[in-house]
């Protein structure tokens, strides 16, 4: 049952680490023969033919020609960190999560990613970036898979593959569609607006950090921490970079692309390497558990919306550094498999339908592309809490289980009882009794108050930038008709940004559609920051 790597999730600061299948003097077949000659296959005479008895070029060419696996359907591209997280203990009151508890160091493994590019694709585009974490905790492994921008384009899951197909390649040319032709994306945003939320960010300064190491972080959803005496709150979480958060401008972004595809990738190795550790604060947001799930007249469990800062403080737990490059980025980056289900007692999920979704999605899509149902015995994934599980047989198993038939109870095997006292507990929280509908609630309605809150929130070069994404994204549509739904969000957003983007489309700017209500900015939107002049 011994992993595969002697170090397998790797020691912090890049000890060497040894595979197994690296030992030894002398270089072999996989089953140990000594080799003499790895340059030349078994042929009848030294002009052929090749002879189909040389085990030893079939095992070498397939291997090899099963070496790929299939890339992430979203998130393709990514880069992974090792690190340490270490709690302050200001969480204690809120949630039994021992991780959090103050001075506790727990490794950690960190994937940060784009979402829409394939593997090979280039790191400074504009787009969302993922921000995955495993917490390898005493009390069982906890993901906490986020991304850089704190809403997200659908508010069901059942909306996902839309929007990712409208996203990615076009089916015919394999152009991806959000960075040439834009049609499908802008048609799809502009159809279902409560992506305009989403799109804006992307369309901000947001889009296209400066590093990994300048990004904040969200985990979007709500969540609910339960404490030792079984009280519960709500609580969204942020990583809060020790750098700030600055991004790249819009031709910086081109020329570093173009010179460096992995420019992104390489400055998180290279400050690694140079012990310029990249550092992140976790804070929490908490909200009271009332039986609406709202704070402040916010929908907590609609995924496209946030709790401006102002409100709700954000308010540290803990420190994260990343200290480790992986020895092995197949090994590590891309058969890292994060799941939103990996929580230790303290922290359980809400009823937001976008995350209860994922709930299903991240397992089910990891089976097809790890190969099968034991690739959380790759070391990468392999808990560093004792495992004793009732998981048996399958492809791929590696452990060699003893004893007999498991299940629970059962008087043959000797023992191993459940732990009633500090295992995980769902929270027994109240499940409305209702009607089986396809519906959102009412309150999933709003789709533009807080785009404009956004907007506001943003100094003149932030909507400078903006202005210019959006005129510059659009004009690659090839229907008018798009643009022109689209320029009718804007509208719907703000008359100033309306006003600019159609200009600079050549159409006309409309009225907006729907009831426009003032709203208040929120500083700790804006990257920049503190006072700005008016407009
Ligand atoms: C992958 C974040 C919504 C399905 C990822 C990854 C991140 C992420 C960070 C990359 C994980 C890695 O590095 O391996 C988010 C966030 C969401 C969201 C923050 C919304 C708040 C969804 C939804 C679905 C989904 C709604 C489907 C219903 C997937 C799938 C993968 C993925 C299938 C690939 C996982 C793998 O191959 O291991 N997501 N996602 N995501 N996400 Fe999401």
């Amino acid at each position: 049952d011994a992993p595969e790597t002697v170090t397998p999730t790797g020691a912090p600061t890049g000890a060497p680490k040894v595979s197994k299948s690296q030992q030894g003097e002398f270089l072999t077949t996989s089953q140990g023969a000594r080799l003499r000659d790895t340059d030349h296959s078994l042929k009848a005479g030294p002009r052929g033919p090749v002879l189909l008895q040389d085990h030893h070029f079939r095992e070498k060419i397939t291997h090899f020609d099963h070496e790929r696996i299939p890339e992430r359907v979203v998130h393709a591209r990514g880069a992974g960190a090792h690190g340490t997280f270490t709690g302050y203990g200001t969480a204690s009151e809120l949630t039994k999560a021992g991780f959090l508890a103050k001075g506790k160091e727990t490794q950690v493994f960190v994937r940060f990613s784009t979402v829409l590019g394939s593997r090979g694709s280039a790191d400074t585009v504009r787009d969302t970036r993922g921000f995955a974490t495993k917490f390898y905790t005493d009390e069982g492994t906890f993901d906490l898979v986020g991304n850089n921008i704190p809403v997200f384009f659908i508010q069901d899951a059942i909306k996902f593959p839309d929007i990712v197909h409208a996203a990615k390649w076009h089916p015919d040319r394999e152009i991806p569609q959000a960075q040439s032709a834009h049609d499908t994306f802008w048609d799809f945003v502009s159809l279902h607006t409560e992506a305009q939320h989403h799109t804006m960010w992307n369309m901000s300064d947001r889009g296209i950090p400066r590093s990994y190491r300048h990004m904040e972080g969200f985990g979007v959803h709500t969540f609910r921490l339960v404490n030792e005496a079984g009280e519960t709150v709500l609580a969204k979480f942020h990583w809060k970079p020790k750098l700030g958060v600055h991004s790249l401008d819009w031709e910086e972004a081109q020329i570093a692309g173009g010179v460096d595809p992995d420019f992104h990738r390489r400055d998180l190795y290279d400050s690694i390497e140079a012990g310029a550790f990249p550092e992140w604060e976790l804070g929490l947001q908490v909200f009271p558990d009332t039986e609406e799930e709202t704070f402040a007249g916010i929908d907590l469990l609609d995924a496209t919306k946030i709790v401006p800062e102002e409100l709700a403080p954000v308010q540290p737990v803990g420190k994260l550094v990343l200290t480790g490059v992986p020895t092995n980025f197949h090994a590590e980056v891309e058969q890292v498999a994060f799941h939103l289900g990996h929580l230790p007692p303290g922290i359980d999920v809400t009823n937001d339908p976008l995350l209860q979704g994922r709930l299903f999605s991240y397992v089910d899509t990891q089976l097809s592309r790890l190969g099968g149902p034991n690739f959380m015995q790759i070391p990468i994934n392999r808990p560093h809490a004792p495992v004793n599980d009732m998981l048996r047989d399958g492809l791929h198993q590696h452990a060699v289980h003893g004893g007999v038939a498991p299940y629970r109870p059962n008087s043959l095997d000797g023992g191993n009882p459940f732990t009633t006292d500090t295992g995980f507990l769902d929270v027994p929280v109240r499940v409305a009794e209702s009607t089986k509908v396809r519906a959102n609630p009412v309150s999933f309605d709003d789709h533009y108050t807080q785009v404009r809150q956004f907007w506001q929130s943003m100094t003149p070069v932030e909507k400078e930038h903006i202005v210019r994404a959006y005129t510059f994204e659009l004009a690659k549509c090839y229907e008018q008709a798009i643009k022109e739904r689209q320029v009718q969000c804007l509208a719907n957003i703000d008359p100033v940004l309306c006003e600019q983007v159609a200009t600079g489309l050549g159409l006309p700017a409309p009225e907006p559609t729907v009831p426009f209500e003032t709203v208040e900015p929120s500083p700790a939107l804006s990257q920049i920051g503190g006072e700005w002049p008016a407009d």
